[in-house]
């Protein structure tokens, strides 16, 4: 198995670091188009491996060809949010950074499965599922997983249990808009409106919703990046294990929910052959408007983009 992360920032080079210290690929690639940087990441991580007692090859480089016959490519290169910003004020500059950089992994891995995560979300998945030209089944976006997991704590830290008990159902796309549902998330099982009142899961659906603003307030110099790399390497998981794990991701949709040619959180089945299947469950009139609310807002993203 052989992954390449493209931008050694602060989500590239932790998804490395778990990549390898989890020891889901013998060779690991990591580039970045500052000189030094994912030279110098990928050797301090390298001499953590004695101590961690993990084996993995990490090549720092500016260059594509040591991405060469990647078996999975992750982008996230491009810029992050500063306070005050939206996710969509990003748009242009990276949809032109994920052109370029989805161009050269493209050449040197045509058969690669692409995991974007680079924002606006739902946008970039579209311009690298376009520029590269691969089956959408091999595109996906990362978004789903991280909001579901906020939701998660969050829910937890409330009714002071385990996480690991708590599940949780987002769809829609990675912004303001995205659709937290109540109604399929649980605690062992039992359905949330069975254990918090209304208002409070009100106030949970929207912390969740600005989970990402919360953090880039606190940061003021990024975004959130802990949390995001454990997300990505949790599909990586799944495809490199062939789990069949259903998971919360952007995923090209041809008709699923009533959408079509565009990506957007769904729940996917994720094995080796990419997305396998999108999982439809029956919604609500009103859960159903609150989706194509967020579809409109992926769509304007589009619209704004020369694709
Ligand atoms: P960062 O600023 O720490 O790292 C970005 C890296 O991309 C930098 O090292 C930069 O040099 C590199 N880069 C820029 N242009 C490049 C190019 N043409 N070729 C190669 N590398 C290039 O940012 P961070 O925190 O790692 O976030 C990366 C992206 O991921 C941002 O757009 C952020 O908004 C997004 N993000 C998305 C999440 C999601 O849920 N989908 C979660 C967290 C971050
Ligand atoms: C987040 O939700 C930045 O999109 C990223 O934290």
């Amino acid at each position: 198995m052989k992954i390449s992360v493209i931008g050694a920032g602060t989500v590239g080079a932790t998804t490395v670091q778990r990549l390898a210290e989890q020891e889901l690929a013998h060779h690991i690639v990591l580039i970045d188009i500052l000189e030094g940087i994912p030279q110098g990441k990928a050797l301090d991580m390298m001499e953590s491996a004695p101590i961690g007692g993990w084996d993995a090859n990490i090549v720092g480089t500016n260059q594509y060809d040591e991405a060469t016959d990647s078996d999975i490519v992750v982008i996230t290169a491009g810029l992050p949010r500063k306070p005050g910003m939206s996710r969509d004020d990003l748009l242009t500059k990276n949809a032109a950074i994920v052109r370029s950089v989805t161009e050269k992994a493209a050449e040197a891995a045509p058969d690669a499965m692409l995991i974007v995560v680079s924002n606006p979300l739902d946008a970039m998945a579209y311009v690298a599922l376009r520029t590269s030209g691969f089956e959408p089944r091999k595109v996906l976006g990362m978004a789903g997983i991280l909001d579901a997991a906020r939701f998660r704590c969050f829910i937890a830290r409330e009714l002071d249990v385990s996480v690991q008990d708590v599940t949780a159902f987002v769809l829609g796309g990675h912004g303001d808009t995205m659709v937290p549902l109540p109604r399929c998330s649980t605690v062992a099982g039992i359905p949330l409106p069975e254990l918090l009142p209304g208002e409070t899961i009100a106030r949970l659906v929207e912390r969740t919703r600005s989970g990402g603003a919360e953090i880039v307030g606190l940061l003021k110099t990024g975004s959130a990046y802990y949390a995001p790399s454990a997300a990505v390497v949790s599909m990586i998981e799944s495809i490199v294990r062939d789990r069949k794990r259903i998971l919360p991701c952007a995923a090209y949709l041809q008709g699923e929910y009533g959408l079509r040619d565009l990506f957007f959180g769904v729940p996917v089945k994720l094995g080796q052959n990419g997305a396998e299947e999108i999982i439809q469950i029956p919604l609500t009139p009103e859960e159903q408007q609150a989706l194509n609310r967020s579809a409109e807002h992926v769509r304007a993203n589009l619209a704004r983009l020369d694709l």
